[in-house]
């Protein structure tokens, strides 16, 4: 099965967890893959990996989402290589948990830049040439975060609600296109993503829970789903949460 054969597809925040087994997924069916993130020697190793595996393409360009130039740069790169721009997905994310008493205001900073501004850039960057092809998938990657809110997440939710409102919109304004728009709202993922908490109150908070996540594979198996449906079907919202085993809040 090889259904995204001559696709080239474009994935963000490829360098570990959710991004990594998207490129591998897309890669397994097919697609040729430009890996972006900011960590290039994670992204040559998978890269590599990608190659060996499967009988597509694998490219790494460095990348910071919150910079257009570099934006621009990656679906240009892109273009000149493949010739076309099939998947964006804008799964780059950052995910600073904090109570708004404790005032990250820093933090509140580059959750609005990685998580808004990084997927408009993507917007930015792959639209037009979608547009053009008259065919395109964008998937941007919110959380079931972009649904509810919870004590910490208020920053990060509102971040969330932004993508998946950027993802509404998106789909009604190109439903005539050929272009469609996929909004996947992971529940919890075991990646580095909480590694990079700083609020002593939120890691007091996580030492108390137990629960087990989803893994990374399945994340990029609905991303999968959505991209191989027929070029008629529009797979819009996709929620997918883990079987609470044990959850002692
Ligand atoms: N894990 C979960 O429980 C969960 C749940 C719901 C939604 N999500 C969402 O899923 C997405 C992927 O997260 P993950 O769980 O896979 O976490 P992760 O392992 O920490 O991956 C985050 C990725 O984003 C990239 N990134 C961060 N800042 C960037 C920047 N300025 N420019 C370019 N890339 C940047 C990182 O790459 P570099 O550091 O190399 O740049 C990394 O590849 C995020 O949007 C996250 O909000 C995750």
């Amino acid at each position: 099965m090889n259904e995204l054969t001559k696709k080239a597809a474009i994935i963000t925040g490829a360098s570990s967890g959710i991004g990594k087994a998207i490129a591998h997924h897309l890669a397994e069916q097919g697609a040729d893959v430009v890996l972006a993130a900011r960590r290039s020697e994670r992204l040559k190793e998978l890269a590599e990996e990608i190659q060996q595996t499967y009988e597509v393409k694998a490219k790494v360009v460095e990348t910071d989402v919150t910079n257009k130039e570099d934006m621009e740069r990656l679906v240009q790169v892109t273009k000149d290589e493949f010739g076309r721009v099939d998947i964006f997905v804008n799964n780059a994310g950052v995910m600073l948990l904090s109570f708004m008493k404790n005032d990250h205001v820093d933090e509140w900073d580059q959750m609005v830049d990685v998580n808004i501004k990084g997927v408009l850039y993507g917007i930015h960057a792959s639209l037009p040439t979608m547009i053009e092809q008259g065919a395109g998938h964008i998937i941007n990657v919110s959380s079931v975060a972009g649904h509810e809110v919870f004590p910490s997440s208020t920053v990060y939710s509102a971040t969330k609600h932004a993508v998946r409102a950027l993802s509404m919109g998106l789909e009604k304004e190109l439903s005539r296109s050929g272009v469609r728009v996929t909004n996947v709202s992971p529940g919890a993922v075991d990646t580095e993503l909480t590694d990079h908490i700083t609020d002593g109150d939120v890691i007091d908070m996580f030492k108390n829970r137990s629960m087990e996540p989803l893994v990374a594979d399945d994340i990029a198996r609905a991303v999968a789903y959505a991209v191989t449906q027929p070029e008629t079907v529009n797979v819009n919202e996709l929620i997918v949460r883990p079987m609470h085993k044990q959850d002692s809040e």
